[in-house]
C-alpha cells in the first residue's frame, strides 16, 4: 500500500481539493478504501466530506508517543496527527519511521496526504511518511517555479533525513480562465516529461463549492465537472499501480454507499 503526498509550496495550487476529489474517485469508481492525512493547520479535508464535517474522534491510538486521530468517513477515513509529532524539530527518524511502519499495517488501499505550502515541521512530517510526492502545480508560467520549488525542499530533506520519499508525479491545475491564454503546462509537460500527467484540471465552479459544501456527483453539473479528475483518477492509477476492485460495487447504488452497506 502506497503513502502518496500532495504538494506544493504555494497556497491555492489546489493540495487540498486534489487530496480529496481523488479520494472520492478512487473510492467510487474504484472501490478502494482511502486515509487521507490532513497536515495542513487550517484543517480543510473535512469540509470536503460532510459526514466527517462533526464528526466526533472515531479512533485514537500513540505510537512511540506520536498521537494518530482517525475519523471513519463513508467516502474516506481522515487522520490528523498530534501536537507531539507536528511541533517536533523536524528530523526525529524514529517516531516517524514507527508510524509510517504502523500506518503501512492499517487496511487501506491508498494513504493521500494533504501538506501546507510550507515547508514547516509539519510538512516535513508528511514528506517523511511519503513513498511519493505528486506536486500540484498551476499551469501558468509560474508552475516551473513551483516544481522546482519543491525539489529543491526535497533535496535538503533527502540530504538529513533517511526518510524522504520520491518525487514521483506533476498534476496541472488550470489557474483561472485568463491563465488559460498563457498556458505554460506544455513546458512543464516536456522538462518533466515523464512525471507530468497529461490531464489538466479546469476551474469548475461545481468543485469550487465542495470545499465548503462537501463532494457529490448527483447532479449533471457535479459529473461535467468531475470530467478532467475521472481522467486524473485513471492516470494516477494507471501511474501507482492501483487496483480495480470495482466489482464490489457494482451493483450498488451511490445511496447505498452512501449508508454504508458495503
Ligand atoms: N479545479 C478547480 N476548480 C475550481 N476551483 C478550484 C479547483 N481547484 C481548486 N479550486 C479552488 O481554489 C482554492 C484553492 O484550492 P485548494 O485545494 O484549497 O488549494 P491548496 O490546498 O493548495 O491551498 C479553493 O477555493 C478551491 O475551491
Ligand atoms: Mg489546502
Amino acid at each position: 500500500m502506497r503513502i502518496i503526498a500532495n504538494t506544493g509550496f504555494q497556497d491555492g495550487v489546489g493540495r487540498s481539493t486534489t487530496t480529496a476529489v481523488l479520494a472520492f474517485m478512487l473510492m467510487r469508481h474504484q472501490g478502494l478504501k482511502p486515509l487521507i492525512i490532513d497536515l495542513d493547520s487550517k484543517n480543510s479535508q473535512r469540509m470536503f466530506f460532510q459526514d466527517l464535517k462533526d464528526a466526533q474522534l472515531d479512533y485514537s491510538t500513540e505510537i512511540g508517543n506520536a498521537k494518530l486521530q482517525i475519523n471513519r468517513g463513508r467516502i474516506a477515513d481522515l487522520a490528523t496527527v498530534g501536537y507531539s509529532l507536528t511541533n517536533q524539530p523536524p528530523i526525529v527518524n524514529t517516531k516517524i519511521f514507527k508510524l509510517k511502519r504502523y500506518l503501512k499495517s492499517l487496511n487501506y488501499d491508498i494513504i493521500l496526504i494533504d501538506t501546507p505550502s510550507t515547508f514547516d515541521t509539519s510538512c516535513m512530517l508528511g514528506f517523511q511518511l511519503a513513498d511519493d510526492l505528486n506536486i500540484v502545480c498551476t499551469s501558468g508560467i509560474e508552475g516551473l517555479d513551483q516544481v522546482e520549488n519543491v525539489l529543491d525542499k526535497l533535496n535538503t530533506l533527502v540530504k538529513d533525513s533517511v526518510l524522504s520519499p520520491s518525487f514521483s508525479t506533476i498534476t496541472l491545475n488550470g489557474k483561472d480562465v485568463a491563465t488559460y491564454k498563457t498556458d505554460f503546462s506544455y513546458k512543464i509537460k516536456k522538462y518533466y516529461r515523464d512525471f507530468t500527467f497529461q490531464t489538466i484540471l479546469k476551474r469548475r465552479k461545481p468543485i469550487h463549492d465542495y470545499a465548503s459544501k462537501g463532494i457529490t456527483e448527483r447532479y449533471v453539473n457535479d459529473r461535467k465537472a468531475l470530467k478532467d479528475y475521472k481522467e486524473l483518477t485513471a492516470e494516477f492509477s494507471k501511474h501507482y499501480k492501483l487496483e480495480h476492485k470495482q466489482g464490489i460495487f457494482k451493483d450498488k447504488t451511490y445511496t447505498e454507499i452512501l449508508k454504508g452497506t458495503t
